[in-house]
C-alpha cells in the first residue's frame, strides 16, 4: 500500500543506507528510488524523470523495456521452459547462440566455441584466464593500464585503477602490465600519433627481450575501447601492432568486449573496426537484453579444458537467452549499429561544441555511444607533456549539477575526472540535443562559479 512515506525517495534512500552495504555506489551520486523505465527515461518515486545516459553501465542496448522484448520475455514466461537449466541445452538456448556466432567476425565464426559462464562480466573474464592458462600451460597475463575487467579476485588482478586493489592486497602474481595508449595524457609523455606508435613498439620489445623480465604471458586481455578507464579509445594501429605481436608469439588475445560489443561503438564489436580477429572474446551487459547473462567465445584450438572446468550454478538463464536473441534481431533490423554511430557523431558533435566554450574540458573522446569528456583544472599545474591537471572535482559539479537537471551520466577514468555518456542505441536526436543542452548548460554553471 502506497503512504505519504514510500511517494518519497528520501524513505527508500535511508532504508537503503541503514541495510545495505557500505559498498554500494551508484546510489551515492544518484539519489532516487527507481520506479519506472521506458526507452531512454527512467521516472523516480516522486514522478521525477532523468534521461539515463548511465543505463545499467552500458547493458541497455535497447533501452529501458522495450516492447518487444518485454512480449518474447512473457511468451517464454507462459511457454512452459524450464527457467533454471544449469548448462543444459534448450531450443531458446540454441536459438541464442546461433544469433551470437551470427555477430561474429567470419575468421572466428567459423571455428568458435562458447562458454557459458555465472552471470557477470567478471566471471567471464575468470573463464577467459583460465582458459588461456589451460590451453598454453603458461601462468603469466599481461593487462594494460587503465584496464578495467571485474571485481572479482582474478579479474581485479587486471584492474589499472589501484583504488579498489588497495584493501585486498596481493591478487594474482604474473600479472605484468603495459602502457595503454592513452595518448592525452601519453605514458611516455608525448602525446599524438607518438603514443600508439611508442606503446605498440614498447609492447613488441618487451615480449621479445629474453632480459625482459617476463615470462611469455598465457593471455593478453584487452579492451578495444577502456570504459571505466577514462573512455579511451585505442588507436587502430595499436590494436593492429597488439594482434600481430601476439599472434607471432602464440599468445591467445583477449578481447574483453563487456561494455563496447554489440553496437556501442558504430561497429557490433570495438576490436572491429582495427579489423583484428581475437582468440577468446568475454561477453556480458548487453547480450542478456537488460538481464544477467556472461559468456566467452574462443577459437575451437583453446578447447581443451576438461568438463566441468568452468562451472557454476547459474549459467542458464533462458529469459536472459530469449531477451539477448530478441536484441540482436532488433540491432539488425533497425539498423542500430550504424545508427549509433550516427547518433555517436552528433552527440560527439554538441561535446565538442561544448569543449570550444568551456575551459574545463580536456578532451572529447570515444567511439559511438560510448563518449566521454576529461574534464581538467584550467588554474591548475601543467605537466611535463603541458598538460592541465585532471579535476575530480569539476567533473562531479557537472555530473551533480546535470543530475539536478534531470540527466544520468556516470564519472570514470583518472582521479574520476571522465563525464561517460553510454546512452541506449535507440537514443533519439531529441533527447541528444537534450543530453548536450543539460551538459552546456552544466559547464556553463561551472564557469560562472568560478567568474
Ligand atoms: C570492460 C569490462 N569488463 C568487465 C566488466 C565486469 O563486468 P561485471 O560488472 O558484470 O562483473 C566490466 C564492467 O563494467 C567492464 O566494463
Amino acid at each position: 500500500m502506497e503512504t505519504a512515506a514510500s511517494l518519497r525517495n528520501e524513505f527508500y534512500l535511508s532504508r537503503q543506507s541503514d541495510r545495505e552495504s557500505n559498498a554500494r555506489s551508484y546510489p551515492r551520486r544518484f539519489p532516487l528510488a527507481l520506479k519506472t523505465a521506458k526507452g531512454c527515461t527512467v521516472t523516480d518515486v516522486e514522478g521525477r524523470s532523468y534521461l539515463d545516459c548511465l543505463a545499467g553501465a552500458g547493458t541497455l542496448a535497447l533501452g529501458h523495456n522495450h516492447p518487444e522484448v518485454i512480449a518474447i520475455l512473457k511468451d517464454v514466461l507462459s511457454s512452459g521452459l524450464p527457467l533454471h537449466t544449469l548448462d543444459l541445452t534448450t531450443p531458446v538456448k540454441d536459438g541464442f547462440v546461433s544469433a551470437l556466432f551470427d555477430t561474429l567476425p567470419e575468421g572466428l565464426r567459423r571455428e568458435a566455441k562458447i562458454q557459458f559462464c555465472s552471470p557477470s562480466g567478471s566471471d567471464a573474464v575468470e573463464a577467459a584466464i583460465k582458459l588461456a592458462k589451460t590451453a598454453t600451460g603458461r601462468t603469466d597475463i599481461v593487462a594494460f593500464t587503465g584496464a578495467y575487467h571485474g571485481m572479482s579476485q582474478g579479474s581485479l588482478s587486471l584492474m589499472g585503477s589501484l583504488g579498489p586493489k588497495a584493501a585486498v592486497g596481493q591478487l594474482v602474481p604474473g600479472t605484468h602490465f603495459f602502457p595503454y595508449p592513452y595518448s592525452y595524457r601519453c605514458p611516455f609523455g608525448r602525446g599524438g600519433e607518438e603514443t600508439a606508435k611508442l606503446a605498440g613498439d614498447y609492447f613488441e620489445r618487451a615480449l621479445k627481450d629474453p632480459e625482459g623480465g617476463i615470462n611469455r604471458p598465457a593471455a593478453v586481455i584487452l579492451e578495444a575501447v577502456q570504459g571505466e578507464g577514462g573512455v579511451i579509445p585505442a588507436p587502430v594501429e595499436w590494436l593492429r601492432k597488439v594482434r600481430a605481436v601476439t599472434a607471432e608469439l602464440g599468445i591467445p588475445l583477449i578481447l574483453d568486449e563487456v561494455q563496447s560489443g554489440v553496437g556501442r561503438t558504430g561497429s557490433f564489436y570495438a576490436f572491429e573496426r582495427a579489423g583484428i580477429v581475437p582468440d577468446i572474446v568475454v561477453l556480458s551487459k548487453a547480450i542478456g537484453g537488460g538481464l544477467p547473462l556472461a559468456v566467452v567465445v574462443y577459437r575451437s584450438g583453446l578447447d581443451v579444458w576438461k568438463p566441468g572446468a568452468h562451472a557454476g550454478t547459474f549459467r542458464g538463464n533462458q529469459l536472459a537467452m530469449a531477451a539477448g536473441q530478441k536484441t540482436f534481431d532488433i540491432i539488425a533490423r533497425d539498423g542500430l549499429v550504424a545508427r549509433a554511430a550516427e547518433a555517436g557523431e552528433r552527440l560527439r558533435g554538441h561535446l565538442e561544441a561544448i569543449a570550444h566554450r568551456s575551459a574545463y574540458v580536456g578532451e572529447v573522446r570515444g567511439a559511438g555511444l560510448m563518449l566521454g569528456i576529461e574534464v581538467i583544472d584550467p588554474l591548475g599545474c601543467r605537466d611535463s607533456a603541458g598538460r592541465l591537471p585532471a579535476s575530480t572535482e569539476a567533473a562531479g559539479a557537472v555530473q551533480a549539477e546535470a543530475f539536478r537537471q534531470g540527466l544520468i551520466l556516470e564519472t570514470g577514468g583518472r582521479f574520476g575526472s571522465v563525464l561517460r555518456l553510454l546512452p541506449p542505441l535507440i537514443i533519439s536526436n531529441a533527447e541528444i540535443d537534450r543530453v548536450a543542452d543539460i551538459l552546456a548548460s552544466a559547464f556553463d554553471r561551472l564557469e560562472r562559479k568560478a567568474a
